[in-house]
């Protein structure tokens, strides 16, 4: 069930403009930035995400991907999002918002990464804080959850500087890196103070 809706993007949906970031739906002339970033950051980000297929980053895989994420986004289901610095347009990273329930929950799931050269520069803060106007007053969404396993530092920190609070504990959550492991959860409410 989609109510609460305020927007229809049946039409491509407009870039969110962040503090030194811009955030917009990939593309297909994104694929050669992307793999090349994507493989440029394989060691560091492989630890904290699913598997990755092995024809990830072919363009193919990356054309399905963009399929997927039309459907999902057409059906209110996920919004997917490259990140890109301001100053020189370069790729930097990604964020996607989703799993999506409408009806009396109302709630999304985030998902982001930054490139490896690109870390520590605060760009995922300002891509966070880009995107939760987003979900709370364009998708009119009431609670934004994010989970991160324990030991990532970085996760943990970007979440609680940006306004998540911790709720709780979930054994076995997600298969990251193939294996089943425990997450810490956090989430934002609507009306959390910013
Ligand atoms: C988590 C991640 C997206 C953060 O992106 P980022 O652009 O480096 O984040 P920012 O530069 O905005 O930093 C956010 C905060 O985290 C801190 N931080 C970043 N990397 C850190 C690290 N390796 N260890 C400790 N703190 C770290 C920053 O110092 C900053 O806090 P501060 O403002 O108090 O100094 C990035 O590290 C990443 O993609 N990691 C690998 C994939 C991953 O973990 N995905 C999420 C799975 S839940």
């Amino acid at each position: 069930m989609a109510f609460f809706r305020s927007v229809s993007f049946s039409e491509p949906m407009p870039a969110i403009t962040g503090a030194g970031v811009t955030l917009r739906a990939p593309q297909g002339s994104d694929h050669a930035e992307w793999a090349a970033l994507r493989e440029a950051s394989r060691s560091f980000l492989t630890p904290w995400e699913p598997i990755w297929p092995a024809d990830d980053l072919t363009r193919g895989a990356f054309r399905r991907r963009l399929k997927r994420y039309a459907e999902d986004q057409r059906n209110d289901l996920a919004y997917a999002f490259l990140i890109f610095r301001s100053d020189d347009n370069a790729l930097v990273g990604g964020l996607t918002l989703a799993n999506i329930r409408r009806g009396v929950a109302q709630a999304g799931s985030i998902g982001y990464w930054i490139g490896a050269p690109f870390a520590r520069h605060g760009y995922m803060s300002a891509a966070m804080r880009a995107l939760v106007p987003f979900g709370f007053r364009t998708l009119r969404l009431h609670r934004l959850e994010a989970a991160c396993i324990p030991g990532n530092a970085a996760s943990v920190r970007l979440l609680e500087k940006t306004g998540f609070t911790r709720e709780g504990y979930a054994r076995a959550y997600l298969c990251i890196n193939g294996v089943w492991q425990d997450h810490l959860l956090y989430a934002r409410l609507q009306d959390d103070p910013a």
